[in-house]
C-alpha cells in the first residue's frame, strides 16, 4: 500500500471576493472561531497522515509563512497546539510568480511530489467532518486520482465544476467528464467539484498540454478531464460541510457553525441568536444547503 504523506495547499490567489480585507491580508489567514482557515486546512491533512506540506504563496502571503514556525509561547493553549501541530511537520513554501490561477498554482508542486501521489486541499476551504481519508482510500482501491464531489442544487451548479459519473460502489463514482460552470439545464449532473483531490503525477504532464477552455480561462477541470476520459479518475461523494472561507457570507456562516460546535462559544453564541432571532437561529443553519457558498 502506498502511503500518502504529501499534501500540496494553494494559498496564492489574491482573494477579490474578500475585498478590501485582502488589499492588506491573506484570506487564508482569515479567523474562524479561534484559528485562521488555513490551520483547519493543515489539521485535515496531520490527521490523514500527512507529513510533507508544500503551501504555495505569492505577493502579500507573507503572514502565511510566519504563522507556521513555532512560537514556544506555551501559555496559552491554542499557541501550545499550534507549535504541536508544526512539529510533526516538515512544511516548505514555493512562491507562485503571479496568481494565474489554480491550475498554474500546481504546476509549481511537481518537484514536491517527486513521482508520488499527492493531496490537494485549497488553502481557504475545509471539510467538517474531512474529506480526506475517504478520497485517500479511493486511491488506494483505484491506483488513480481521486477527488471530492457533493450535490449542490441546480441554481448553483453554474458556480462550480460538474462531473459526469457512474456509481461504483461504496460512494465512490468512475468519472467520465467534467464541465466546469455548466448551464444548469445542461449540466451533465448535480455533483460539484468540492476543492479536494488527491493527485497522481499524470496531472503534470496535462496540466502543461491543458489549453484554455471556457470563458478563455484554463482550469484545473480541463486538465482532469484528460484523466477521466482515460478512465483514470474517480469521485468520492463527501458527506461532510464544507467551509469555502474566501467568501464573505460563507464566511460569516462559518464562525457562527463554529461558534456553536465549540463547547467553550456555545452557550453565548446560542444565547446571542436566541436574543436576535427569537430562538430562530437553529432552523436557519438547518435550512441551508451542505455547500455553503
Ligand atoms: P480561489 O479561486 O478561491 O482563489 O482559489 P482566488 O482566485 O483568490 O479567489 P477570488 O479572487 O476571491 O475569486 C482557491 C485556492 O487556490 C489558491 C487560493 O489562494 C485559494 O486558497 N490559488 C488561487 C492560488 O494559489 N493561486 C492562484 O493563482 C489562484
Amino acid at each position: 500500500m502506498t502511503r500518502i504523506t504529501r499534501a500540496v495547499i494553494p494559498a496564492a490567489g489574491l482573494g477579490t471576493r474578500f475585498l478590501p480585507m485582502t488589499r492588506s491580508m491573506p484570506k487564508e489567514m482569515l479567523p474562524v472561531g479561534r484559528k485562521p482557515v488555513i490551520q483547519y486546512v493543515v489539521e485535515m491533512a496531520v490527521d490523514a497522515g500527512i507529513t510533507e506540506c508544500l503551501i504555495i504563496t505569492g505577493r502579500g502571503k507573507r503572514a502565511v509563512e510566519d504563522y507556521f514556525d513555532r512560537s514556544d509561547i506555551a501559555e496559552n493553549e491554542e499557541n501550545a497546539r499550534l507549535d504541536a501541530l508544526i512539529d510533526r511537520l516538515d512544511i516548505y513554501f514555493v512562491r507562485q510568480k503571479s496568481p494565474r490561477g489554480l491550475w498554474d498554482a500546481l504546476r509549481y508542486a511537481e518537484p514536491f511530489a517527486s513521482g508520488e501521489p499527492f493531496v490537494v486541499l485549497l488553502g481557504d476551504t475545509f471539510t467538517r467532518p474531512s474529506c480526506l481519508p475517504p478520497l485517500i482510500e479511493a486511491y488506494q482501491r483505484h491506483r488513480v486520482s481521486a477527488i471530492a464531489v457533493q450535490p449542490v442544487p441546480e441554481e448553483l451548479l453554474d458556480r462550480y465544476g460538474v462531473v459526469e459519473a457512474t456509481p461504483c460502489g461504496r460512494g465512490e463514482l468512475r468519472i467520465t467528464d467534467l464541465v466546469e460552470k455548466p448551464d444548469p439545464r445542461k449540466a451533465p449532473s448535480n455533483l460539484a467539484v468540492l476543492g479536494a483531490y488527491l493527485l497522481t503525477p499524470s496531472i503534470f504532464p496535462a496540466l502543461a498540454r491543458t489549453r484554455p477552455g471556457r470563458n478563455g480561462e484554463i482550469q484545473l477541470t480541463d486538465a482532469l478531464r484528460e484523466a477521466a476520459e482515460a478512465g483514470r479518475l474517480v469521485g468520492v461523494v463527501a458527506s461532510g460541510r464544507r467551509y469555502d472561507i474566501g467568501e464573505p457570507m460563507s464566511w460569516l456562516l462559518a464562525n457562527i457553525e463554529l461558534g456553536l460546535a465549540d463547547p467553550k462559544t456555545r452557550e453565548a453564541v446560542q444565547g446571542l441568536l436566541e436574543e436576535l432571532g427569537a430562538g430562530k437561529g437553529g432552523a436557519l443553519l438547518q435550512d441551508r444547503s451542505p455547500l455553503i457558498r
